[in-house]
């Protein structure tokens, strides 16, 4: 598995790979948007296993993160959002979602100088939240009440980044 920056080129793979996996998906435009603004932060988990019929044969995105910077932080403090995150099912569990939520982290503070990174996340969505609680070490702000479009709430949630720093 190659984790790298995403490239402009991978934006429809990573759209594919939204739709697939979660139901907030996003304008083609707005891939784009994160991918032009902060190049540095957003990652994606290359499948290099797969052997090359072609020599135009595009290599399988298994996994994504779509990362940014708050423009204009309410609290005036430098800091990274994660916009969408998400591994196919036949890759899930070995870990990727972790190396691309580091690598994203990493470069948040080395690039921007970040203080620390924000993210949503659906109160019913376990594996994402103990990714994030557990292994990331993130700690649970507040709730957002009825934040999604079908009526669900947001755990809203924040990872100190000064031990990175
Ligand atoms: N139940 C419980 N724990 C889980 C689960 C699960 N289903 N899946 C992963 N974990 C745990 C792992 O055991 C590991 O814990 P550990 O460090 O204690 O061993 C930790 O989470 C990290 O596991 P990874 O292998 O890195 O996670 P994975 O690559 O499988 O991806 C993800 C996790 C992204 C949540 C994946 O299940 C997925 O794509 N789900 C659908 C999309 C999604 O929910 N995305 C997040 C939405 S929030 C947002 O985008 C900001």
């Amino acid at each position: 598995m190659d984790i790298r920056r995403l490239e402009p080129r991978d934006i429809p793979l990573i759209q594919h790979a939204n739709l697939e996996n979660l139901p907030e998906n996003y304008f083609m435009k707005y891939y784009l948007y994160h991918a032009l603004s902060w190049p540095q932060l957003s990652y994606v988990a290359v499948d290099v296993s797969r052997p090359k019929k072609t020599p135009y044969d595009y290599p399988k995105i298994v996994g994504y993160v779509l990362a940014k910077m708050e423009e204009e932080p309410a609290d005036g403090v430098q800091h990274g959002h994660i916009t969408s995150l998400s591994v196919m099912r036949t890759h899930r569990r070995l870990g990727i979602a972790e190396k691309l939520m580091r690598q994203s982290q990493l470069a948040m503070v080395e690039t921007f100088g970040a203080q620390y990174v924000s993210l949503h996340v659906r109160v019913s969505n376990k594996a994402a939240i103990h990714l994030y609680t557990k292994t990331l070490g993130f700690d649970q702000e507040k709730t957002e009440s009825k934040y999604y479009a079908d009526g669900e709430d947001a755990h809203c949630m924040r990872l100190d980044l000064s031990a990175i720093r």
